[in-house]
């Protein structure tokens, strides 16, 4: 549920409002499954996807990876995860690919040698080799979103969840991603 605060004029109270998003959601995903959330513009996507990757803290329920309780241990979950997300956020402009995933690699604690032939499997993975030295303000949109993927796949996760990932891919891609993601699976 979401507390949001509705302006009413400038000197009007701020009128709080309650939002259900997500509502009496059951589901158990096996490992080298690939589950799909499908739903109308509002319908509780993204929300649940933010909720089973620790982003946002559900009113009540239980969400379990492995067993554990994720939302008790946050750690456990952060671990295990990744998320891709569609959109420009979420990566430094001014970086490189390389530096982008240089970073996020080492927030993972990889050790850099195993980090270097990661960045250069990824950058595989997404096509983007060539533009990896170029600071990514210079990227397309599409080429920031090849730039997400990697950074989503970097750590090897056990878990990814994605939300839109093929958010302004060409068809090429986004094909390929899907290919990815079922051999990933297996
Ligand atoms: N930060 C927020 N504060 C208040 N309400 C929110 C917030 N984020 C989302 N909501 C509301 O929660 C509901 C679910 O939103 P959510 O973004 O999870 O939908 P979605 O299924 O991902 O939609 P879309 O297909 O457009 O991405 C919507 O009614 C939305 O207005
Ligand atoms: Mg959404």
């Amino acid at each position: 549920m979401y507390t949001a605060k509705a302006k009413k004029g400038i000197f009007g109270r701020a009128d709080i409002r309650k939002k259900v998003a997500v509502d009496d959601i059951s589901i158990e995903i096996k490992k080298g499954h690939i589950t799909g959330l499908l739903g109308l513009n509002g319908a509780g996507k993204t929300t649940t996807i933010k909720m089973l990757t620790t982003l946002l803290a559900p009113t009540s329920g239980i969400i379990e990876i492995d067993y554990v309780d994720i939302i008790k241990d946050k750690l456990y979950a952060r671990n295990k995860i990744n998320l891709i997300m569609g959109g420009e956020r979420g990566v430094y402009w001014r970086l490189t690919e390389r530096e982008n995933l240089r970073y996020f690699g080492s927030l993972y604690k990889i050790n850099p040698k195993e980090l270097d032939r990661r960045i250069e499997e990824t950058l595989e993975v997404v096509g983007l080799q060539k533009a990896a030295d170029i600071v990514v303000e210079k990227y397309s949109k599409g080429m920031k979103q090849r730039l997400q993927i990697a950074r989503g796949l970097i750590n090897n996760s056990e878990y990814l969840f994605f939300d839109e990932p093929t958010l302004g891919l060409d068809i090429v891609i986004a094909k390929e991603l899907r290919n990815h993601i079922r051999k990933l699976a297996d």
